[in-house]
């Protein structure tokens, strides 16, 4: 039995209660949610950013051609460009299977280009059965100039090559070509069907842009005479500003990044969707299992003094110094930051710690209403946790960020680890989370664990399962939420559980008390209701049928106690009224690497108790 008391006032949950981690990991950026479709289009990728690469990766040549790095380059922090000979082709094979166009769409192409003695340049798209748009030329003469040609798709390809040949010698740089629907149109924008899963999910906030890819490295020099070139640290102001005037960086996860996604596209991308922007700061203590930490008084300085920057970026007039930056980029009006992380799960909760009250001390001293957001480490059930979190509560922290990744069960089991935090002790930023898979009982136990942050909504006031995206040839981390190629995108059993919880986020919670299994009657509409009435009790005549009312799936139990089939998707089945996962990989087809088709089924569930028949 269900015993709820509507008199009685639970938790107040926020609107910004469930939100979004982005990452750049499993290509998330570059070959992902950033749009641009030539992979390595400056000719910066090189063995600092991962052993395999070099200055052409994802280039081919035929005839003469080299990256070349000297004083005729493109500007100062874009190092390498490429010198083309006469009558020389250079062909890019964008990620995964290729560049992918669509019949009758537009492509936009552009490429910065050096030719003291003139020179013409044809632009071509193909792939092995010939051409997919009519071929451009483009004069070039003279210093370096920024030059555009647009192609209209005449055909569908997964598997196009965006080719530049020379008539004369030519240096080239910055190769680039964007489809022309981008999400919300915005130029050096988002591919749109990841922006749109992203958006449907009506998330309450984005942290970005990392995760490790933050604080790994933070320790570092990053002064431009010295180490800007290959710094590992992440740092924002070289996210601005022309794309071919942003240094391209290694990524702590083994690729190239090239900040084409960076801070003003971050927060752009916020305002786009409605969700709060929260950004996440380095503090120089390594984390993600590293444990080091500088006393370089000058750097920390210079972090800090980023970090008050980077507030006047977003919320600046357009008169302010950083203001004004925004401004020019193409939006005079304040982006609205309230909330700023400082570090990201350090291993070193001492040394974090003492840095963090600098930086929330100079922060607060400018911007008394910002919420700085603190750490505490990995959650490794022991010391760093705990001793991060006692250093926060006695240092009176506005909110402590809290990661952790664990079995399915862990998160049943774990359902009320809020109910005995601290209620005066700092709020809770649950910032990552995630439940080891990507299945259908990975995303229940995720929403049974997510009942026990609502009941804690006084206390835990924002979380985002992690990470968000993963390009399937490219990955890194698993289980994660949406994942892509380059020509499609789908979502897991937790997406769907995160968007059945962000799309119908309450004002207050109802408390309520379970003292049985529910029983469940009528029709459960949607995947999730699929599985939980599959994993809560037997049940009998079981139908599940689409929007349009075919039957997709039935069975009552008799005879060969239900062996059931998907309609050729994915293999499942109902044994003694228990759902069972017949086959791993067959569920991973349905719900990770996927048939895109699978998301356009309305499922409706009917079924009858066992016991009550
Ligand atoms: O989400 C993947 C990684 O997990 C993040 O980069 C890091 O913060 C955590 O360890």
């Amino acid at each position: 039995a269900i015993t709820v008391d509507p008199s009685a006032q639970g938790a107040k949950i926020d609107d910004t209660m469930y939100g979004v981690f982005f990452e750049d990991i499993n290509r998330a950026a570059d070959g992902g949610l950033y749009a641009e479709l030539v992979q390595n289009r400056s000719f910066e990728y090189s063995t600092a950013d991962n052993g395999s690469y070099t200055p052409l990766t994802s280039w081919t040549v035929g005839g003469t051609a080299q990256v070349v790095n000297d004083s005729g380059r493109l500007n100062e922090r874009n190092r390498n460009y490429l010198s083309l000979g006469a009558g020389s082709t250079v062909t890019n094979a964008g990620y995964n299977t290729g560049i992918r166009v669509e019949q009758g769409k537009k492509y936009d192409f552009s490429v910065w280009a050096r030719a003291e003695s003139g020179s013409t340049l044809t632009v071509s798209l193909k792939d092995a059965a010939g051409s997919l748009a009519t071929a451009r030329q483009v004069a070039v003469k003279g210093g370096w100039a920024k030059y555009k040609a647009t192609f209209t798709a005449t055909r569908t390809s997964n598997r196009g090559r965006l080719a530049v040949a020379a008539a004369n010698p030519a240096a080239l740089d910055e190769v680039s070509l964007f489809p022309r629907d981008t999400y919300k149109n915005q130029p050096n924008g988002l591919r749109k069907d990841l922006a749109e899963k992203i958006a449907a999910l009506k998330p309450g906030f984005v942290r970005f842009p990392g995760g490790c890819l933050v604080n790994t490295g933070s320790m570092e020099d990053y002064s431009e005479a010295s180490n800007w070139q290959r710094k590992r640290s992440y740092q924002w102001k070289d996210t601005i500003g022309p794309v071919e005037q942003r240094a391209t960086n290694a990524n702590f996860w083994g690729y190239n990044q090239s900040y084409g996604l960076g801070y003003y596209e971050y927060f752009r991308f916020s305002e786009d969707i409605g969700a709060m922007p929260l950004p996440v700061v380095p503090a120089l203590v390594t984390g993600c299992g590293q444990n080091k930490a500088t006393d370089d008084e000058a750097l920390l300085k210079r972090h800090i003094q980023d970090t008050l920057d980077l507030i006047e970026f977003a919320n600046g007039p357009a008169t302010s110094t950083w203001g004004k930056v925004r401004a020019q980029m193409g939006h005079p009006k304040p982006f609205h930051l309230t909330h700023i992380g400082v570090g990201n799960e350090e291993n070193l909760p001492r040394e974090f710690f003492a840095r963090f009250e600098k930086f929330r001390a100079a922060i607060k001293a400018k911007y008394p209403d910002i919420t700085v957001i603190s750490n505490s480490g990995p959650d490794d059930a022991g010391t760093t946790f705990d001793t991060a979190w006692q250093l926060n509560r006695e240092g009176k922290v506005d909110m402590v960020d809290e990661h952790y990744y664990n079995s399915p069960n862990w998160f049943l089991q774990n359902n009320d680890r809020y109910d005995s935090y601290d209620r005066k002790g700092p709020k809770v930023f649950l910032g990552e989370y995630a439940s080891q898979g990507n299945a259908w009982k990975n995303g229940l136990a995720e929403a049974a664990y997510m009942t026990g942050l609502e009941r804690n909504a006084d206390i835990v006031k924002l979380a985002s399962y992690a990470p968000l995206l993963a390009n399937e040839d490219y990955v890194q981390w698993r289980p994660d939420m949406i994942w892509f190629n380059n020509r499609a995108s789908w979502n897991s059993a937790n997406y769907e559980v995160q968007k059945l919880f962000m799309t119908n986020v309450g004002d207050r919670v109802v408390p309520s008390k379970a003292t049985t299994t529910p029983n469940v009657s009528g029709p459960i509409t949607g995947a999730v209701g699929l599985s939980t009435w599959a994993t809560s009790a037997a049940y009998d005549d079981v139908k599940v049928t689409s929007a349009d009312g075919s039957t997709l799936l039935s069975d009552d139990f008799s005879g060969d106690a239900s062996k059931w089939t998907t309609s050729g998707r994915g293999s499942w089945s109902i044994q003694d009224g228990q759902y069972v996962q017949s086959d791993t990989a067959a569920e991973n087809t349905m719900v990770t690497a996927g048939d895109p088709a699978w998301k356009d089924y309305d499922l409706h569930v009917k079924a009858t108790k066992k016991s009550g028949k």
